[in-house]
C-alpha cells in the first residue's frame, strides 16, 4: 500500500466556496442571476480587460471565438499539435481547415520563428495555445502577422494570472480563452470565459451562448415590449451558471496564492530534479527561484515574467524510460499525466486532413519523452519530497 495517492492535478475547495454556492442555493436563482456579471467583472478586472464573457467551458468559449472571427469554411486556421483537442477542434466546429506549427523545443508552445512560412493567404485565424502555464509571446505573433487580417484566439486555459512583461494573456490578443475545469487554477466544475477588449466581438459572443437571442433594442428590428426578443442568428445554449460563478468568485480570490504556490513547486522541482541525468527538467527562460527569499504574506507584486504552472513537464531521454517512470510513479501512489498526444496524430485527423508520423517533429518527440508530475497548489511539504524521492529511487 502506497504512503500517498497523489493525482497530477486537483482543485482546492475550502468553506469559502462551499459557503458561496451554498448562499446561491438559497438565493432567486441558479442559472441566469448576477454571479455570472459578477465573475465576468472580477476575472475582466484581474486581466485589465474590457470585457468577459462566461460560457458553459472552455471548448465552447473557443467556439464562441471562431464564430465571432467570423472564419468561413474553407479558410484556414493555426494552432499548435500539442495541445487539448478542443482548441483545434473547435475551429473544425465552424467548418475551417486545421495547420499545425510545430512546438518550440524550449518552451512547448508553438514555435513563432516557424509561423511565417505556415501564413496562406486563406489564413484567418491563428490560436497560440500557453501549454502548461507559460505565457506564449504575443506581441512577437502580433508583429509576424503585421497588417494581415488574421485574428489571434490565445488560448490561455492553462495560464490564467501568468505575465510576459507584465502584461497578462488578454493584453494583445483578440480573444482569450480560459477554462474554469478542476486541475485549472480557478475551478467552477465545468466552465470557461472568454476575454476581449473590442465591443463588437462582445455582442456576438454574449449572442452565440444564447440562442443567437438579443434583447438589445438596438439590435431589434421592431420592439413589443419589454419581454420582446429576437433571434438573429444561430446560437447556442452555452451559458455558465450561478451556482458555478459564485465557486469562480470565492475561486478567484486565491489564484494569487495558487500561483505563489504552484511556483514553489517547480522551484523545488527544478532544484532537486536538475542533476538527474536521465531525465529534463524543463528548460523555460522563466525561472521560479523568486520564490527563494520571499513568503505569499510579505509579497507585494509577482516578478514581470510570471509562469502559471498549470503542469510541470518533465522529459525522459527515452520513451522506455518514460513509461517505465510513469508505471513505477503509480505502483507508488503517484498519478503522473501526459500532455500531450499530439493532435495531428490523432486517428480523426489523420483521416480527414492527410496528417502524417512526421509531421512536426519536435512535437512528437516531446510526446514520446514528456511526462507531467503532480502540480496543485495543495500538495504539501511531505508529498513533494515523497515524489521526488520516489522518482530518485527509480534507478
Ligand atoms: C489547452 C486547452 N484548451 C482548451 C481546453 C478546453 O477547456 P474545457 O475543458 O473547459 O472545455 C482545455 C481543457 O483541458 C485545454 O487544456
Amino acid at each position: 500500500m502506497a504512503k500517498y495517492s497523489i493525482p497530477y492535478g486537483r482543485q482546492t475547495i475550502d468553506d469559502d466556496d462551499i459557503n458561496a454556492v451554498i448562499e446561491t442555493l438559497k438565493s432567486d436563482f441558479m442559472t441566469q442571476g448576477p454571479k455570472i456579471s459578477e465573475f465576468e467583472r472580477a476575472v475582466a478586472d484581474f486581466h485589465n480587460s474590457r470585457y468577459a464573457i462566461a460560457f458553459s467551458n472552455g471548448t465552447s468559449a473557443l467556439h464562441g471565438c471562431y464564430h465571432a472571427c467570423g472564419i468561413k469554411p474553407g479558410e484556414e486556421f493555426i494552432t499548435s499539435p500539442i495541445t487539448f483537442a478542443a482548441s483545434a477542434n473547435a475551429g473544425l466546429y465552424v467548418g475551417a481547415t486545421p495547420k499545425f506549427v510545430d512546438i518550440n523545443s524550449s518552451n512547448y508552445c508553438i514555435d513563432i520563428s516557424s509561423l511565417e512560412k505556415s501564413i496562406t493567404d486563406r489564413t484567418r485565424v491563428i490560436t497560440p495555445v500557453s501549454f502548461a502555464g507559460y505565457p506564449v509571446n504575443i506581441k512577437e505573433i502580433r508583429n509576424i502577422i503585421g497588417d494581415r487580417k488574421i485574428t489571434i484566439i490565445h488560448d490561455a486555459a492553462h495560464a490564467i494570472g501568468s505575465l510576459r512583461d507584465n502584461a497578462h494573456v488578454s493584453e494583445l490578443a483578440d480573444m482569450t480563452v480560459l477554462s474554469f475545469h478542476p486541475v485549472k487554477h480557478v475551478a467552477t466544475g465545468e466552465g470557461g470565459m472568454v476575454l476581449t477588449d473590442s465591443e463588437d466581438l462582445r455582442d456576438k459572443l454574449s449572442r452565440f451562448r444564447t440562442h443567437g437571442i438579443t434583447k438589445d433594442p438596438a439590435h431589434l428590428s421592431k420592439n413589443d415590449g419589454l419581454w420582446y426578443y429576437e433571434m438573429v442568428e444561430l446560437g447556442f445554449n452555452y451559458r455558465i451558471t450561478d451556482l458555478q460563478c459564485a465557486l469562480g468568485i470565492t475561486q478567484l480570490k486565491k489564484l494569487k496564492k495558487s500561483l505563489f504556490r504552484r511556483n514553489q513547486i517547480a522551484y523545488f522541482y527544478n532544484k532537486e530534479l536538475s542533476n538527474i541525468s536521465w531525465l529534463d527538467i524543463p528548460d523555460y527562460d522563466f525561472d521560479p527561484s523568486w520564490v527563494r527569499d520571499v513568503s505569499f504574506e510579505n509579497l507585494n507584486s509577482f516578478p514581470a515574467n510570471l509562469h502559471s504552472y498549470h503542469l510541470y513537464p518533465i522529459k525522459l531521454k527515452t520513451p522506455e524510460l518514460r513509461l517505465k517512470l510513469y508505471d513505477h510513479l503509480r505502483d507508488n501512489g503517484i498519478f503522473s499525466q501526459v500532455h500531450y498526444i499530439p493532435l495531428h496524430l490523432m486517428p480523426y485527423y489523420r483521416n480527414n486532413f492527410s496528417f502524417k508520423d512526421g509531421d512536426f517533429p519536435t512535437a512528437e518527440d516531446f510526446y514520446s519523452k514528456e511526462l507531467s508530475l503532480p502540480m496543485f497548489p495543495d500538495l504539501n511539504d511531505d508529498q513533494l519530497e515523497y515524489i521526488v524521492d520516489t522518482i530518485k529511487d527509480f534507478r
